[in-house]
């Protein structure tokens, strides 16, 4: 069966957007199925730069149908930037794109209820993206929530939102934030926005069954990573949604029998954003040489992304969760001037070696990384195409890191553009993307 996921298998960040536009090109559907605009997903297309947010990076190939699936939470706004962004650089998004009538809407409200939790003295906060979005996945599990469905019928619209405001006004009140919101101008707004993308909306889980029926591949495009999953991640420092392939059926009404692989992507390194445990964070220079060689900056916020090393056990927990085939383990390049690579292959957690995942904060952070040193190549990778073209010291950090963690890596990136990759000819993923 030819149909793929390709999400995160750490923290975020690790260049999907990369991937998946380069996949896509043998794909006629590409679906995201969870997140919203806290993803950004940077696509380097020649000189030009596309940063997606809410939209599968899959938009940028002529033809290629990209679906909003029913999983995510949508910013009406943020989404009529980036379509007008796309727009204005000749993407036909009015024809490509389909959002699911099941899928979520954030309202200016949601913001200002993630405002307050991060900002409660006698709460940790989790260093979130400011968007709204753990508030309007709190409201869809409350069973309160608003989907595009509603918002386009009058009737259910009419019904849903007043009990809608009146939940946030007490909350509004009981902060003392009261007045900051005129709920009927946003009623309006709102119903305005909805509108204009009623063409696009649809049943997108008909929609891509159907597609598939007739013989058509998707390709379905994960954001964040398998650590900022709600279940599986570093709770409570995660997003507040399913990132992990079970997250695909749920996300998009596409049952697991009709998903035919799922690919990791990985840095040669591991970075973060935001709060929260990372084992093998290097808090020294290295860290931020690493900030700095690999321009680690968040693509939707700006925020400095934290560095660290190559962490064995957290690839063995996400391979564990998402089955991968095979990884794609991007900016190798990142690395070319490193004179020695420290790979955590273990844990050291109460006195014992470990390769199992903790489930508290408080034991994630007592972690002590169990390091062996890889030497590095000190030469450039970048631009390199072929395996075989490769330093033999950086072959054998990439075979040193799949016999640890025990999966393929089948294709590795050595740049921001498509043409930096390599595609090793005779993998498990060769074989899954031939199809
Ligand atoms: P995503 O959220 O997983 O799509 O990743 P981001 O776009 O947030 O961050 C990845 C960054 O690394 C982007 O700026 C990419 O252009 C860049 N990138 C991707 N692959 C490579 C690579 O192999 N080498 C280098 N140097 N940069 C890369
Ligand atoms: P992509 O798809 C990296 C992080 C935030 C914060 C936590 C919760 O580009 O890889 P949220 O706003 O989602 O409630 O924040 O999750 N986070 C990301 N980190 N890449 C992302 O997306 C992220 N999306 C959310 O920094 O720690
Ligand atoms: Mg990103």
């Amino acid at each position: 069966m030819s149909n793929l996921t390709v999400l995160g298998a750490q923290w975020g960040d690790e260049g999907k957007g990369k991937i998946v536009d380069l996949f896509s090109e043998t794909f006629d559907i590409v679906a995201r199925y969870q997140g919203g605009h806290n993803a950004g997903h940077t696509v380097r297309i020649g000189d030009k730069t596309f940063i997606l947010k809410l939209i599968p990076s899959g938009i940028l190939r002529p033809g290629v149908k990209a679906v909003i699936g029913n999983g995510l939470v949508v910013d009406l706004k943020a989404l009529m930037e980036e379509m007008e962004a796309l727009e204005s650089l000749g993407v036909d998004v009015r024809n490509q794109l389909a959002i699911s009538s099941r899928a979520h809407v954030i309202f200016p409200f949601h913001r200002l209820v993630e405002k307050i939790s991060e900002g409660r003295k006698d709460r940790v906060a989790i260093g979130t993206t400011s968007r709204g979005i753990g508030p309007c996945y709190e409201d869809k599990v409350g069973r309160r929530g608003m989907r595009f469905a509603d918002l386009l019928e009058d009737a259910s619209f009419a019904a849903l939102y007043e009990p809608f405001a009146e939940d946030k006004q007490i909350l509004a009140r009981a902060f003392q934030i009261e007045g900051w919101f005129d709920f009927a101008a946003i009623r309006e707004e709102y119903l305005a926005l909805a509108e204009r993308v009623r063409p696009m909306v649809c049943d997108t889980a008909a929609l891509l069954n159907g597609a598939i029926a007739a013989g058509k591949r998707v390709l379905f495009e994960g954001a964040q990573g398998t650590m900022l999953d709600v279940d599986h991640g570093t709770y409570p420092f995660v997003t507040s949604s399913s990132a992990t392939a079970g997250g695909v059926s749920t996300g998009t009404g596409v049952p697991p029998s009709r998903i035919g692989g799922v690919i990791g992507v990985s840095k040669a390194y591991v970075t973060r954003v935001g709060e929260g445990p990372f084992p093998t964070e290097a808090r020294d220079a290295c860290g931020e040489d690493l900030r700095r060689l690999g321009n680690e900056y968040g693509a939707v916020t700006g925020r400095p992304r934290r560095c660290g090393w190559f962490d064995v056990p957290l690839l063995r927990y996400t391979s564990m969760l998402n089955g991968f085939d095979s990884l794609a383990l991007t900016k190798l390049d990142v690395l070319d001037t490193v004179e020695e690579i420290p790979v955590a292959v273990a844990y050291r957690l109460g006195g014992r070696e470990t390769l199992d995942m903790p489930a508290t904060s408080r034991q994630l952070a007592a972690i002590e990384p169990v390091y062996t040193r890889c030497p590095g190549w000190r030469a450039s990778t970048a631009g390199i195409t072929r395996y075989e073209d490769l330093p033999g010291l950086a072959r054998k950090y990439l075979e040193f890191l799949e016999e640890k963690v025990g999966v393929e890596i089948g294709c590795i990136s050595t740049g921001p553009r498509r043409d930096q990759t390599i595609l090793r000819p005779g993998s498990r993923l060769a074989a899954l993307l031939a199809r």
